[in-house]
């Protein structure tokens, strides 16, 4: 029998889609990378000059496709979407990036696709549950990037403040990628011990690092344009836990049933990721007022994307 091929579409190639290829083709042995965008030529591009790279790494074929390439693929990555400019929050692009996802994923499916789907395109959240609904999959096959790339802002923001390397940073950013993010600093460890031992945890060291968190995205918007290496990379990372069958806890989107009292909505969280997409959804601990909060928000989110929708 035929080793089975490893196989990853990209829809949307922009500086996202791009950086993730880049990245992919550096970091995850793949037979093949298909780059679906509407702008053609800038993807014959990227595919010419990706072939460069996965001729020094790991000889994939990369080419330009349509949707009808998702039917054998193991996994569709959608970085498609109007991105924010500077000075809009990510919930300001949910009309506009509800229309394009419907415009993906359904002839995604249309074409036999029964692998796992990854979202990075924002408001990934309610993109990416967006994307369970209109596909009819089963959730623990859709994914989004979710606080994966808030939680990297906090490892290096607390790293940057207690100058200690990010590797001794355990720590999380859950609920929604965006203004409503949440950070549960008394379960955060520097080498293995409680954040409190080694700082002083007051109201403005909590401010100051939630503000390094949120406003980061925005920072970097407003000073080069757009953001892509670090989602990107997260991107890599969930589809090579999923094609390499890891079972490796990372932070996602993940599809929320019951977990800190929230139903039928996608929201940062920590989740253990192989070949079946989520394999599990880790609850992680909250205090009461967080947990309220993450409620809060949560509730405000399906209400928006039941207008959406
Ligand atoms: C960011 C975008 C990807 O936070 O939402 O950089």
């Amino acid at each position: 029998m035929d080793k089975k091929q490893r196989k990853i579409v990209i829809v949307g190639d922009g500086s996202v889609g791009s950086s993730f290829a880049f990245s992919l083709v550096q970091n995850c042995a793949l037979d093949e990378l298909v780059i679906v965008d509407l702008v053609k030529q800038h993807a014959e591009g990227d595919v010419k000059d990706l072939e460069d790279v996965a001729a020094f790494t790991n000889a994939t074929n990369v080419h330009t496709g349509e949707y009808a390439d998702a039917h054998d693929a193991d996994i569709v990555v959608i970085t498609a979407g109007v991105p924010r400019k500077p000075g809009e929050s990510r919930l300001d692009l949910v009309n506009r990036n509800t229309k394009i996802l419907e415009s993906i994923v359904k002839p995604v499916v249309a074409s036999g696709f029964n692998g796992c789907f990854v979202i990075s395109s924002n408001p990934v959240d309610i993109l990416t549950s967006m994307t369970q609904r209109l596909s009819g999959f089963p959730r623990n096959r859709v994914i989004g990037t979710g606080t994966s790339l808030d939680t990297a802002r906090l490892r290096v923001a607390l790293a940057q403040k207690l100058n200690v390397s990010t590797d001794a940073v355990d720590a999380a950013v859950l609920g929604e990628h965006g203004d409503t993010s949440l950070v549960n600093f008394d379960e955060i460890k520097i080498a293995y011990q409680p954040l409190n031992t080694v700082t002083t945890v007051d109201d403005q060291f909590k401010a100051d690092i939630e503000q390094a968190v949120r406003g980061k995205g925005g920072k970097i918007i407003e000073q080069k344009g757009a953001t892509f290496y670090g989602v990107a990379i997260s991107l890599m990372q969930i589809c090579r836990a999923i094609l390499n069958d890891e079972s490796t806890e990372l932070i996602i989107s993940a599809p929320l049933a019951g977990e800190y009292g929230i139903h039928d909505l996608y929201l940062g969280s920590p989740a253990i990721i192989n070949h079946n997409g989520v394999e599990k959804v880790i609850e992680a601990e909250l205090s009461d007022d967080e947990r309220g909060r993450m409620q809060h928000f949560a509730s405000k989110m399906l209400n928006m994307m039941n207008v959406a929708s």
